[in-house]
């Protein structure tokens, strides 16, 4: 798939088929691409943690607070992305333009977790909501958890939905 045809393919799975689990060679692609990815000062001020098998089930309840996120205990693979240190020049470079480089390195691995997982013919979900103690706990780190990713073949019948997405009017400007 070409990276156009893959930004197209991809797309929030809450709906996994529990009877198949993701292939070690899937995984080991999908998290060299998240280790390529470009990060503030290439700082990479993040933890990947890979949780499988009753791990992958326990970090999942902790995401359904609320009724939330109900799928995510189908997903056979949840992968946790918490902070890791800074490193100086990324710390001092946030701190003077007030802007917080770490959660925008870890959206940017995050992406290329769940393109690269649709490139594999996985499906993924980026999850926002969880229990931030409960999973540090859990998967035993200190520091914040940011973003969890369910990842896993998709149930039959898990049908590609068009995008909803605001026009390109409303989303981009040109300025010149
Ligand atoms: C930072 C972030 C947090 C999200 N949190 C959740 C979540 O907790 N539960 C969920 O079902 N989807 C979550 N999503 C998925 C979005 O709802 C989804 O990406 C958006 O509706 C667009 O749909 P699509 O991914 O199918 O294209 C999150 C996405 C992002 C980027």
């Amino acid at each position: 798939m070409d990276f156009y045809q893959l930004a197209e393919m991809r797309q929030s799975t809450r709906k996994y088929d529990e009877g198949k689990t993701v292939e070690d060679g899937k995984l080991s692609r999908i998290l060299e691409c998240a280790r390529l990815a470009p990060s503030a000062c290439n700082g990479q001020p993040y933890l990947i943690t890979v949780c499988r098998g009753d791990k992958a089930k326990a970090v999942a309840k902790e995401t359904t607070g609320m009724g939330m996120n109900k799928f995510a205990v189908q997903a056979p693979v949840l992968i946790v992305l918490s902070e890791a240190e800074y490193v100086k020049t990324a710390a001092l470079g946030a701190k003077v333009k007030g802007n917080d480089y770490r959660s925008l390195d870890i959206g940017i691995v995050c992406a290329h977790i769940a393109l690269a997982a649709a490139e594999e013919g996985l499906g993924s979900c980026i999850l926002g909501w969880f229990d931030d103690k409960a999973i540090r706990k859990l998967i035993g780190v200190d520091s914040p958890v940011r973003l969890v990713i369910t990842i896993g073949y998709p149930a039959e019948g898990d049908m590609h939905r068009e995008k909803k997405r605001k026009s390109m009017d409303a989303l981009v400007r040109f300025a010149e």
